[in-house]
């Protein structure tokens, strides 16, 4: 059972609402006459894919990806399957992933080598966290919002066990 008292507000909703806004404007300036397939990595990223789209003046597509690799623990397995992809066709598209958090990178590694794999024009990923502190696998992150410690953050999609992704701040789960 997680109590509220358990939760510290990180980032607040007026920073996260900045940062989006920031990397919008990278974004949109990066992809200027470009038509790019947005790909978010569910269920996570989901909640800042929709902030982020609407401030993107381009004429973008999106699609979903669900990669399994955690379970109920806050341990990475290590195994990764994709276990719903892109309906879109990538070959040939200006491909931007969409990712709440790279955490070891063992995900997102293995997700953008299988799209690498369906000959993408371009490759990139837009990450809304980043735990440096636990990586095992190199990933070049081309958009970054932040930075978190290596503490486990919930909220703003992030979620523990599934619950919490509603919350409107980036916490903390204090033991
Ligand atoms: P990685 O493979 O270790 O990089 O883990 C990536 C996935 O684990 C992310 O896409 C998240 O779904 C989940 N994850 C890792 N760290 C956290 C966290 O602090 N809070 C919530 N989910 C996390
Ligand atoms: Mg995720």
């Amino acid at each position: 059972m997680v109590f509220q008292s358990q939760l510290k507000i990180i980032i607040s909703r007026d920073q996260i609402a900045k940062t989006v806004t920031r990397l919008a404007l990278e974004i949109n300036r990066d992809y200027q006459g470009k038509q790019p397939l947005l790909i978010s990595v569910l269920k996570g990223s989901f909640v800042f894919m929709a902030d982020l789209i609407r401030q993107l003046d381009l004429p973008l597509e999106l699609d979903f990806v669900k990669v399994a690799s955690y379970g109920a623990a806050r341990e990475s397995s290590g195994k990764v399957r994709v276990v719903q992809g892109a309906k879109t066709p990538v070959k040939g598209r200006d491909v931007l992933v969409i990712e709440d958090i790279v955490d070891t990178g063992i995900t997102i590694s293995f997700l953008l080598d299988y799209l690498d794999k369906k000959r993408p024009a371009s490759l990139k990923l837009c990450a809304l966290t980043d735990k440096p502190s636990r990586r095992r696998v190199t990933v070049p992150i081309d958009y970054l919002g932040f930075s978190v410690p290596n503490k486990f953050i919930v909220g703003y999609g992030l979620d523990c066990d599934e619950k919490f992704r509603n919350l409107p701040h980036i916490c903390t789960l204090e033991d």
